[in-house]
């Protein structure tokens, strides 16, 4: 039987929520991945230290006995985040990083920024500090197409924030263009997280047959151009791409409604999820560094000593796994998976 033994992996971008849908979510990332980066897009969001500390507490105590994991928080960055509180992140040693959502991006994005100049100061404080920003790279312009928010992005927003902060430590997530690809390449200190999906489907799957609610999330697939771009660079085996989930439960009615959540959940079968992703372009070879070792390095935090196993052989993924208010869909539900994880 074919196996495929990796160093244990983390998750660089994901999403836990809260309150019962945590305590359903969190097992099936404990099971996959030693440490996550914790998405702060609560509501309210982790705006503070003292917010990210109770809420890494609620995490500790949803973790399953006899199991280990780290949260590594993150706090929301709005108009109104006071650099001193950069300062007192840093301090914490457990918040590990700053999220910036531009306001109305995406999901529980009210309190994001409504103009990134705004938070220069803070910016000026994070570079000093070297506490990395992790940026939703996206435009809200309504003029602006929803397949192009992230090339705007970068050129309207993220090349001048390059030039007024260039030793700051940016992770562009859950990369989806080739722009993005390019300019991650071509710059110092920036990194970006990729997600399954971007990497296994354009486009096209959110209209085949009909309309598929459980493949919509932001940023929104793309062309296969753009896909297969990021496919490449996450298998190139450099070190600036690294895995990030952004596993996102919403319930089935959340998704399934005449204006759905974007979000896909992929906790469950994350790690074969990638390796799958991997394998079509026979890269398979990659995934450790991918999964295990450009993430931690990124971080400045050591890489995980542990392994985990997959093996070769073919499963169904469930239609839906238990969830807070209704059942909650896995990416791909009811189709057949070619990896498992042990
Ligand atoms: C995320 C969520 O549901 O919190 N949704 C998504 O489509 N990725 C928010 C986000 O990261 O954009
Ligand atoms: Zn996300």
């Amino acid at each position: 039987m074919q196996t495929l033994t990796l160093t244990q992996p983390d998750d660089w971008h994901l999403h836990l929520r809260d309150g019962a849908a945590l305590q359903a979510v969190l097992p099936h990332t404990v099971r996959q991945f030693s440490r996550a980066i914790i998405m702060p897009n609560l509501k309210p969001p982790v705006r503070s230290v003292a917010d990210a500390a109770a809420y890494r507490d609620r995490i500790l105590a949803a973790i399953p006995a006899g199991k280990r994991f780290e949260p590594l928080m993150t706090l929301y960055l709005t108009d109104n985040t006071d650099p001193a509180e950069i300062i007192a992140a840093k301090a914490s040693q457990f918040v590990k990083a700053v999220k910036y959502y531009p306001a109305g991006a995406t999901t529980n994005s009210d309190f994001g920024v409504t103009d990134i100049r705004k938070c220069d100061r803070v910016f000026e404080a994070m570079q000093q500090v070297n506490m990395p920003l992790l940026l939703h790279g996206e435009v809200t312009d309504k003029a602006v197409d929803i397949f192009d928010r992230e090339q705007v992005f970068i050129e309207k927003h993220l090349i001048p924030l390059k030039q007024r902060f260039p030793h700051l430590r940016i992770v562009l997530e859950h990369i989806t263009t080739s722009d993005a690809v390019e300019f991650v390449l071509g710059n110092n200190n920036i990194a970006a997280t990729i997600t399954p999906q971007h990497l296994l489907f354009n486009r096209n799957i959110l209209f085949k047959g009909g309309i598929r609610p459980h493949f919509y999330c932001l940023p929104i697939l793309k062309h296969e151009a753009h896909r297969r771009a990021i496919l490449q660079a996450a298998t190139s085996g450099n070190a600036k791409f690294f895995l990030g989930t952004d596993s996102a439960p919403h319930g089935r009615n959340s998704k399934e409604t005449s204006c759905g959540c974007a979000g896909c959940f992929s906790a469950l079968h994350a790690m074969e999820l990638y390796a799958e992703a991997f394998e079509t372009v026979d890269a398979i070879d990659k995934l450790e560094a991918f999964a295990s070792f450009y993430g931690p390095d990124f971080y400045q935090l050591p890489r995980n000593t542990e392994k985990i196993t997959l093996t070769k052989t073919t499963w169904r993924i469930p239609d839906e796994v238990p969830f807070a208010e209704s059942g909650l869909v896995p990416l791909r539900a009811g189709e057949e998976m070619t990896w498992q994880m042990a």
